[in-house]
């Protein structure tokens, strides 16, 4: 066989075998069998062998992973990866529903309802019809680059065909189904590996792998629920789209449902509640979409949740177990946390072990003792709760829970302010709350700063060095004492204080959440960053300025008054001023960079580069990259062979630049 033998033959074995893929893992309906897939595959395999020149990433034999990675890239989402809102009961539904009716002034209108898969969110980019590159959701703005791994799911095509728009990104949820979940727990078992809890875990897992020889193993799946944005036509509405992605040889969950107005919505979801322990796949409620784009865009989206969707989740998972003992915890702000210690129980597919209790007045109204049997459930996120104990199986042995006179952890007097729910420690220096607060200080949201565990933390706290988190930013001058420590390796000293130095530069809403003021939480600090700009303002603020914002109520506002008035946290915020980590809100690029307030767009062939790489210079440079023409774009890029962009452009007037003349502009603005 010569090359040019071996090239169509390749080909021939590559087009069969993505169409028995396809018939295979999407439409799961094969034609041929396991054993004659496989002399395919393998036939393919081989002839690759022979001929390497002639491999090409999108060949199917590239599904089997590659050589592992150090560190997985970051990709910038051209589009923000949303979430969704909640709604936990039918009223919820149905506010939804009038509040976004109300607001497009129509009051029937088509949605679609789509399962909500439990697993993790991912974005696929097609260029020229090929996969170029998969990401993972990350904070919504930048994913990790999880393309090898992605490769590895036979349900995702590595290559489109047909007239397909030159760029555009899909978005769906990669998943296990059940059976892929046991399977690969039982091979664990067996290779006296640490089980996974759940499937969403699982597939998370199996997607953050540095390895995707590893990922390959893994039977996962994907559903395609939505288009992140595409360079040129689209569809009207969701629907189309959907059938649209379904044509281009994309998974779409078969039992999505178009439906006339809101009134079917409960009638679907029902169903699904008496089914879903029938699916191959664990889901845990209905997303509810507005079918027209032009609707959706009109709502469009508050923080991070677009009005036109909402998740109608189903109810908690249930079980019952018993309740062994009650423990105390001490948190952040000193308050004592009682939790339940149960019999291991499997709900949803995760063990519990643990529960929350709440509080003393909690645990009292739903009469719950010691020794009961008890209701845990657990509902998605949500921290698994104690529901109430069933009262028939008491023997009569139970014991009430009282809450500890003194605290568990540092002996001090315990006192329960008049009104309140909580119990607290009475002592300021407790060092469980002194290191429930360096827990958060040093979290992945917060300042993130690796190299201090849990053994690290309490060295830390044992040995005098920190006393709070603002010392952490000393310790520099104390390499000495830190290394004479035990457990703390030369090696790992250097890099716990590179990582303290790198931590200076967080975005400020990063470290106004770091602080652990009550009741702020990461979303909540980015709103108090955006508004006061710096930590001083915000400490001058009062109870007035804080509560015109409108996502900041009383509860919050006194919180943070609160917080600022403290002497302790006052010494805190100055040590961090000292030590110059970032308290004033960093500048936005947009204001000071010479394209910031630009749309640009991209058409025809580029000379000088590819338009990842000039839509890179763009960005670095504040301007923002647009895939369509409108009124928004200031400038139009037109390379070789522009298209409909140019027309587009001209009719609405706006700039139009030649290559050259882009790069003449990008050399200005270097300088
Ligand atoms: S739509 C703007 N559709 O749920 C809408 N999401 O809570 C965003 N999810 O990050 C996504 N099934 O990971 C959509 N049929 C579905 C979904 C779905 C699961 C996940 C997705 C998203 C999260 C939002």
């Amino acid at each position: 066989m010569d090359t040019e033998d071996a090239r169509q033959r390749i080909e021939k074995l590559r087009e069969t075998i993505d169409h028995h893929n396809y018939r295979y893992y999407v439409l799961d309906s094969p034609e041929i069998s396991d054993q004659e897939y496989d002399r395919l595959f393998r036939e393919l395999v081989q002839l690759e062998e022979e001929y390497p020149q002639l491999i090409t990433p999108d060949s199917p034999s590239q599904r089997v992973g590659a050589a592992p990675l150090e560190v997985f890239g970051v990709v910038e989402h051209r589009e923000p990866m949303l979430s969704l809102g909640n709604a936990f009961s039918g009223e919820e539904l149905i506010a939804w529903y009038k509040r976004i009716s109300g607001l497009i002034g129509e009051e029937r209108f088509e949605l679609v309802a789509e399962l909500k898969m439990d697993g993790l969110a991912v974005a696929l980019t097609y260029e020229e019809g090929k996969l170029v590159t998969g990401a993972t959701r990350g904070d919504g703005f930048r994913g990790e680059d999880v393309t090898q791994n992605l490769k590895t799911i036979r349900s995702i095509p590595l290559a489109v065909s047909g007239s397909v728009p030159r760029r555009f990104e899909v978005r769906g949820e990669v998943y296990l189904s059940r059976a892929g979940f046991k399977k690969l727990n039982e091979a664990r078992a067996k290779a006296g590996q640490p089980l996974f809890a759940n499937p969403r875990n699982a597939a998370a897992g199996s997607i953050r792998q540095l390895d995707s020889r590893v990922t390959a193993q893994r039977p996962l799946d994907i559903f395609i629920y939505g288009l992140g944005w595409v360079e040129g036509e689209s569809p009207s509405t969701h629907w189309e789209t959907m059938e649209y992605l379904k044509s281009l040889g994309f998974k779409v969950n078969p039992t999505n449902s178009l439906l006339g107005d809101i009134e079917e919505v409960e009638a679907l979801y029902q169903h699904w509640i008496a089914e879903r322990e029938h699916l191959p796949y664990e889901a845990d409620g209905v997303v509810v979409k507005v079918n027209r784009f032009d609707l959706q865009e009109r709502l469009g989206v508050v923080g991070r949740e677009p009005r036109w969707a909402v998740a109608y989740k189903f109810p908690a998972i249930q079980a019952t177990t018993r309740l062994l003992d009650v423990g105390v915890n001490v948190g952040r702000s000193g308050t004592l946390n009682p939790y339940a210690i149960l019999e291991p129980v499997q709900v949803g597919g995760v063990t519990l072990k643990r529960a929350a209790l709440h509080n003393e007045d909690d645990i009292r109204r739903k009469d719950i003792r010691i020794g009961d049997t008890v209701t845990v459930q657990r509902a998605g996120e949500v921290i698994p709760e104690v529901v109430g104990p069933v009262v028939s199986l008491r023997t009569g042995k139970e014991r009430f829970f009282t809450m500890p006179t003194h605290c568990p952890v540092c002996g001090s007097s315990v006192i329960r302010p008049e009104g309140e729910a909580m119990s607290y420690c009475t002592n300021a220096s407790c060092p469980a709350q002194a290191y429930e607060r360096l827990k958060l200080f040093v979290s992945r949201g917060a300042l993130d700063i690796q190299g201090i565990g849990e053994k690290q933390a309490e060295a830390l706290f044992q040995s005098g060095l920190v006393k709070d988190v603002g010392d952490l930013y000393s310790l520099k001058d104390k390499k000495d004492e830190l290394t004479a420590m035990e457990r703390m390796a030369e090696k790992s000293v250097s890099n716990m204080l590179a990582a303290i130095e790198g931590s200076k530069e967080r975005p400020l809403a990063r470290t106004l959440f770091a602080l652990g003021i009550r009741h702020v939480g990461s979303e909540t600090a980015e709103i108090l960053a955006e508004h006061f700009r710096s930590m001083d303002e915000l400490s001058r603020a009062t109870m007035e300025n804080l509560t015109s914002i409108p996502a900041i109520g009383p509860k919050i506002a006194e919180s943070v008054i609160d917080f600022f008035s403290k002497e302790s946290n006052k010494a805190i915020i100055q040590k961090l001023r000292k030590a110059g980590v970032r308290l004033e809100m960093e500048e936005s690029k947009r204001e000071v960079l010479p394209f910031s307030g630009h749309e640009f767009v991209l058409t025809g062939k580029l000379e000088a580069f590819s338009r990842t790489e000039a839509e890179a210079r763009i960005k670095e440079l504040g301007g923002s990259a647009g895939s369509s023409v409108t009124k928004k774009t200031t400038i139009l890029v037109a390379g070789a062979d522009p298209g409909s962009k140019l027309d587009r452009a001209r009719e609405l007037g706006t700039r139009i630049l030649t290559e050259g003349e882009f790069l003449n502009l990008l050399e200005e603005a270097k300088e």
